[in-house]
């Protein structure tokens, strides 16, 4: 890759620090897309290590139903339980304890509770940090309606796919003079490549019938015009999937007025992070909401998306849903679908029953009943 070469008068020196983010930003997503092309992922079929990170809050409680509904189900998955918090490398860099990334080096694949983002502590926030390490490149929500889990919509069924490495939150940032400050939205023709192949690519795999690019391209002519560009030119190589580019805007009106017209959506980072949340909304939130990050070389951490909660933390009232779907993710990304399916059945029967429900699901039941009503119908399908 070709760094600009600098001539250095203080004036530009803002400039500098602008090429030199843009040059590392880049060339971190094309080395991690080399290695990706040159270390493919494959699963074998015994008991496989999952890294599980509990996080903060409710963390350790809603992992601990987990475990013990895949005990209940026979999923073949050993924990390897690690604990993150920024600690300061060499050179002061932000980094996550070698033992987790030693970890997830190994076992490839995380599962995620939340994580608190203290406010001045000094530090990035460490789902950041996670992203930014692993090169968590896809964030992939897939939005289903819950039966007998009320909302004002009904038979919703899609997945937003967000590029997540890039774009408005590339953090490049600096002040041009006093009041003055200018934020670079940087776009680049291989992290858009690699997110629509993506998207088109899980399409395919979960036999979904299109994908829409969402973007602003009539604004942002070159920025998100070569994003679009990129996911025009992959969907000529998926002519299975049906192609349509929308404007966000239009989403987002259509999406309120019928989400069933959409099925996967891939997206810049931006536009991905508050579409994401828009679609979690529609099918009840982030207490129901799974995640998945997918990463190059194979990586991937699944994670639920809402908070530590620390107003009920530790009083065994959490809703362990959110963690458990991501769970369920993870088996389908492992290739484990029937474990999947009937971890995912017993869930979804328990919630229509209405009978054994956390607070925030209508119910009245603790995080331990909840659980206990997950594990025994997992149980009554052996
Ligand atoms: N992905 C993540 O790791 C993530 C996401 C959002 C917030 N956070 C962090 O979490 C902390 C608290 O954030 P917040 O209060 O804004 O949001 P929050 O999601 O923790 O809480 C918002 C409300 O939702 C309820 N809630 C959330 N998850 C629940 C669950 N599983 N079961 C039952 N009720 C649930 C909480 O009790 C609270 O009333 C902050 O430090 C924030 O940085 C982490």
């Amino acid at each position: 890759m070709i760094c600009l070469k600098r001539s250095a008068p203080s004036r530009h020196l803002w400039k500098e620090g602008l090429i030199s983010s843009i040059c590392t930003l880049v060339s971190r997503v094309v080395g991690a897309m080399k290695s990706q092309a040159s270390h493919p992922r494959t699963f074998s079929r015994g008991l496989q290590t999952v890294t599980l990170i509990p996080g903060d809050g409710i963390g350790p409680e809603i992992s601990t139903a987990v475990m013990k509904i895949f005990e209940a189900a026979k999923a073949p998955i050993q924990w390897e339980e690690r604990n993150v918090t920024a600690i300061k490398g060499p050179g002061g860099k932000w980094m996550i304890p070698t033992e987790a990334k030693d970890s997830m080096d190994k076992s490839k694949i995380g599962l995620k509770g939340p994580l608190k983002t203290p406010i001045a502590a000094g530090h990035p926030s460490m789902n950041l940090l996670l992203r930014k390490t692993f090169d968590l490149y896809a964030n992939v929500r897939p939005c289903v309606s819950i039966e007998g889990y009320k909302t004002p919509y009904t038979d919703v069924d899609l997945v937003t796919i967000r590029e997540n490495t890039e774009g408005e939150y590339s953090g490049i940032e600096h002040v041009i003079v006093d009041g003055v400050v200018q934020s670079i939205k940087l776009i680049t023709e291989e992290a858009s490549q690699r997110i629509a192949e993506y998207a088109f690519e899980y399409a395919r795999n979960n036999q979904r019938a299109s994908v829409t690019a969402v973007h602003k391209a009539n604004i942002m002519r070159m920025s998100d015009g070569l994003f679009l560009r990129k996911c025009r030119e992959v969907a000529e190589n998926f002519k299975d999937i049906k192609f349509t580019e929308m404007y966000l805007d239009t989403v987002c009106l259509n999406m309120v007025q019928d989400p069933t017209q959409f099925d996967v959506l891939v997206m810049p980072n931006l536009y991905g992070d508050i579409l994401s949340d828009l679609c979690a909304g529609l099918i009840g939130g982030l207490g129901v909401t799974p995640s998945g990050n997918i990463g190059a070389n194979g990586v991937a951490i699944f994670e639920s998306v809402h908070g530590t909660a620390p107003d009920i933390a530790g009083k065994d009232l959490a809703n362990p849903t959110a963690l458990l779907l991501s769970a369920v993710m993870m088996l389908r990304h492992m290739g484990l679908h029937g474990q999947a399916k009937k971890i995912e059945t017993a869930c979804f029967d328990t919630i229509r029953d209405k009978k054994v429900l956390t607070k925030d699901l209508g119910g009245n039941s603790k995080c331990s009943e909840f659980t206990g009503e997950i594990c025994r119908r997992v149980q009554d399908m052996e």
